[in-house]
């Protein structure tokens, strides 16, 4: 990916963390995810007065991506306080559609710290479609 896209991207995640519904947690996570057509989709982490249905900014780029059509993906950007890695649930979300997605994990405090980690060594045993009998 070219570095025009990649600041591009993690520019969008920094902004999708700004729409955060996090009234609860207080934590604001934007993620922003790259379309292998080129498109980019954005989510926000939503939560709830009942907390357990709270939705993580990752899967809510993903559904949201999967919903404009899009089922195939190249690399996604979130940023937080801390750049923290995706939950275990977002993992296997993301893996469903793009098992070697690129992670650009952003530091929202920090303008200058983004780190690339894969999927791929984030999730390394999946759960996947072939396990079922
Ligand atoms: N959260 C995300 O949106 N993504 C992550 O990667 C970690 C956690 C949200 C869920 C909840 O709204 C808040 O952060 C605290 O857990």
């Amino acid at each position: 990916m070219d570095d025009n896209r990649r600041d591009q991207l993690i520019a969008m995640a920094r902004a999708a963390s700004q729409q955060a519904y996090a009234p609860y947690s207080k934590f604001q996570v934007g993620a922003a995810l790259l379309g292998k057509s080129g498109s980019l989709y954005a989510g926000t982490n939503v939560e709830n007065a009942s907390y357990g249905l709270t939705n993580c900014a990752e899967r809510t780029a993903v559904f949201c991506a999967v919903t404009a059509g899009e089922r195939d993906f190249e690399a996604m950007a979130i940023a937080s306080p801390g750049g923290v890695a995706p939950c275990g649930a977002c993992r296997q979300v993301m893996y469903e559609f793009a098992p070697n997605l690129v992670l650009f994990l952003i530091d929202a405090n920090q303008s200058d710290r983004v780190t690339e980690v894969s999927l791929a060594a984030l999730l390394p045993d999946p759960f996947t479609s072939s396990d079922k009998t």
